[in-house]
């Protein structure tokens, strides 16, 4: 299968690319590098030993994006670029809405023209909202979002749903009346899934690619492992006081090669069904921020410096997938626990102390 990966030099991008190679696929990356470097793909390179098509271009650019398009016409594109800081996005609306919308209507339009069909689509568990009890199934109303990245993602499911709905409808009437598809119509059906992801954390084994955000980091892995590699103090862990059993908040951290396996199944599953489904990657287990600290202290062999201070504004007290439905549709399940995801982590950051940069 051809595979085109738009934001793929980022840090979930970047992992699937390995594993899309791994699994016998091929791989044409599209990145802006608004949040990534080129270094990313030739360490996905060096991993696999295979050569990945890179394009360096901004997928809300149309008519770029038709020139790639045409040159690769992928079975499957996944869609990972987008801006992705929720306090960023508080400051920035109007660039996160440009941004996170534009590159989905582009994608929408060229795959439109061009006959393509199969798109995968990174998504967030953010979608449920603040009213559900994990954890969560796909089922789940989806919630009002305390941001404006998690509207977008809100947004886009929302436009993919719609236009493969669209797509469907226009099929059937083109097949009933025995009239060919214009320029703006549907060729064929589309078929969409929705990747609510949970928490990503972890890097490859190899060390060699790994999550390197820029500035101070916003998510608490990075966080933990800059302290651990001794760039920053300590971590503040934000409120203790939460219902839960050591008074912090729990989440469903997944390693980040587990995620990108999950693109895998999901992209086969695409190219062969047809309509919108919704999935959750997650593991269905929750771990404490202090569970997450102490694990990372074992991973690297020290104690993690951290102090309490005050709940951070937008956090919800628990987050996890109910990961059946990924079982059950795709056949896969996430089997890295905590101790490899900081095992693998600690790896990266300590043979890779300030990210890409040399
Ligand atoms: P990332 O920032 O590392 O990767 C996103 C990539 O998209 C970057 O390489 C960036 O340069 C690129 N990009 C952004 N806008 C672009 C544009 N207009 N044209 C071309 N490239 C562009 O982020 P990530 O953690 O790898 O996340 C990938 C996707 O998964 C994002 O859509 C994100 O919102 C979503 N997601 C991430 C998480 C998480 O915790 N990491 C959770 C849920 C969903
Ligand atoms: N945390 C700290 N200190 C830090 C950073 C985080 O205590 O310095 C805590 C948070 O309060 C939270 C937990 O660690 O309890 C996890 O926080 P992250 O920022 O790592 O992750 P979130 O669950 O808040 O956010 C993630 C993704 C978002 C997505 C959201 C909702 O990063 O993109 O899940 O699904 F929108």
């Amino acid at each position: 299968m051809k595979t085109l990966l738009t934001g793929g030099a980022g840090y979930i991008g970047s992992h699937t690319a390995v594993a899309m190679v791994d699994a016998g696929h091929d791989v044409a990356v599209v990145d802006n590098f608004a949040n990534s470097s080129a270094e990313a793909i030739a360490r996905v390179e060096k991993i696999t030993g295979k050569k990945v098509a890179l394009y360096e271009a901004d997928v809300a650019d149309k008519e770029r994006m038709m020139e790639i398009l045409k040159t690769e016409m992928p079975d499957c594109i996944i869609h990972f670029a987008g801006l992705k800081a929720v306090g960023e996005s508080v400051a920035m609306p109007v660039e996160y809405y440009r941004n996170n919308i534009d590159t989905t209507l582009t994608l929408l339009e060229c795959m439109r023209e061009l006959g393509l069909t199969n798109i995968v689509f990174s998504s967030s568990a953010t979608v449920y909202g603040e009213d559900n009890v994990p954890p969560f199934t796909e089922d789940a109303p989806k919630g009002m979002c305390t941001n404006p990245y998690g509207w977008t993602k809100w947004m886009q499911e929302q436009m993919l749903t719609d236009a493969a709905k669209a797509s469907k409808a226009e099929c059937d009437r083109l097949k009933a009346t025995g009239k060919e598809a214009g320029a703006n119509e549907w060729k064929a059906p589309l078929s969409v899934v929705l990747l609510r992801y949970f928490n990503p954390v972890g890097a490859h084994e190899s060390g060699l690619i790994g999550e390197d955000p820029q500035g101070i980091p916003n998510n608490l892995m990075p966080y933990i492992s800059q302290v651990a590699v001794g760039r920053r103090d300590h971590l503040t862990v934000f409120g203790d006081d939460y219902d839960t059993p050591d008074g912090t908040c729990r989440r469903d951290y997944i390693h980040v090669m587990d995620l990108a396996e999950g693109h895998v199944k999901a992209a086969e599953y695409a190219v062969e069904n047809k309509g919108t489904e919704v999935i959750n990657l997650g593991t269905g287990s929750p771990y404490s921020v202090l569970e997450m600290v102490e694990a990372f202290g074992r991973a690297c062999g020290h104690a993690v410096a951290y102090e309490i201070g005050a709940r951070r504004a937008g956090d919800v007290q628990d987050s996890w997938a109910d990961a059946e439905k990924a079982k059950a549709v795709l056949g896969w399940q996430a089997s890295r626990g905590i101790d490899e995801i900081c095992r693998d982590a600690w790896n990266w950051q300590s043979h890779n102390p300030q990210g890409y940069k040399k």
